[in-house]
């Protein structure tokens, strides 16, 4: 098996990079960055410029599965100029990835596509818990991005590849990301949950995330399919749990919406939007998590 991994430098990129090598899988990886392509030990990087649609057509040599994770960061101020940036780092790199196998014709040797999607496709919702079957629409710019960003990976079964997409939730892992952020405030004894503290949080442990992938690819599984716990929790909770992993007192009460709303602006859906998301699909397909309760999954980054 040899993979093509986009976004390879990243939170989750680096993880699954890690485990994908120590099985002993050939990589390749797709970077932005020049300065990177030699970054990693044991795999082969290749640049690429997804805004001029460049990209070095040797990444594809002998792969049969890529996994797509590039895409800005979305937790940088939500400027117009920065939120067509969000977009277009999803839609256009997934373009050219595109472009890229439709270019190789008869010489592809490509079968499966697995990429990164986010449960901010669904919409927010304090009571009614999501899956795979919800209806989605464009009614805020996060469901308007990843609605584009799905369809995109779409047109890759017009070539014959099977396509896998993995609604992500928030991401915990001990290198950033959702813990990374919290975190500072918790450690101070400053933790607080945002608006009223009750909406869903469906999170998922990055070693669960990373086998996940690799599961979808093993098994051959084509779709959508949630990437998140078995057991989402209120955000009231999730603050409490991060407390308690790193014995801080939590004692601040929820920080009101409309000063979130101030200060955050339309980025303030990220932390008061409500997403209670099903992971029945995969389950039902056999996967098993490692970490299926919040304080298990907490306990376990912070003893590392
Ligand atoms: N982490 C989460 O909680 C979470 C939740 C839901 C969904 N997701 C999705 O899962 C994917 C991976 O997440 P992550 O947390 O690992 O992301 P990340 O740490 O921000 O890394 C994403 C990678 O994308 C590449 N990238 C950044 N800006 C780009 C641009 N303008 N054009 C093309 N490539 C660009 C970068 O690689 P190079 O610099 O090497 O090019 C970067 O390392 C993302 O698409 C994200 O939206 C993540």
């Amino acid at each position: 098996m040899k993979l093509l991994i986009t976004g390879a430098t990243g939170l989750v990129g680096k993880e699954l990079v890690q485990r994908t090598l120590s099985q002993g899988v050939g990589v390749h990886f797709l970077t932005t960055r020049q300065s990177k392509i030699n970054s990693i030990e044991g795999a082969k990087g290749f640049y690429w410029n997804p805004s001029l649609q460049e990209i070095d057509m040797d990444c594809f040599k002998g792969v049969d599965t890529i996994i797509h994770l590039a895409g800005a960061t979305i937790s940088k101020r939500w400027t117009s100029a920065y939120k067509k940036t969000i977009k277009q780092s999803r839609v256009e790199t997934t373009q050219l990835l595109l472009k890229g196998v439709q270019d190789l014709s008869g010489d592809n040797t490509v079968t499966q596509l697995v990429s990164a999607s986010a449960i901010g496709i669904y919409p927010s919702d304090f009571d009614v818990t999501v899956d795979e079957e919800t209806q989605v629409s464009p009614q805020s710019f996060m469901e308007e991005v990843v609605i584009e960003w799905e369809k995109q990976c779409n047109k890759f079964s017009s070539l014959g590849v099977k396509v896998s997409k993995l609604r992500i939730g928030l991401v915990l892992s001990e290198d950033g990301g959702v813990v990374g952020t919290l975190k500072i405030p918790t450690l101070f004894g400053l933790g607080a949950a945002f608006g009223n503290g009750k909406q869903g949080q469906s999170w998922i442990h990055i070693d669960d995330l990373v086998s996940m992938f690799l599961y979808v690819i093993e098994q051959k599984l084509e779709g959508v399919f949630n990437a998140v716990s078995p057991n989402p929790v209120s955000q009231s909770r999730f603050i409490s749990a991060l407390a308690k992993a790193i014995n801080r007192p939590h004692v601040f009460p929820p920080l009101p919406k409309f000063l979130i709303d101030l200060l955050m602006g339309e980025m303030s859906s990220l932390v008061l939007d409500s997403h209670w998301v099903s992971s029945k699909k995969i389950l039902k397909k056999g996967f098993t998590f490692k970490y299926e309760t919040i304080n298990g999954a907490l306990d376990n980054i912070f003893s590392k």
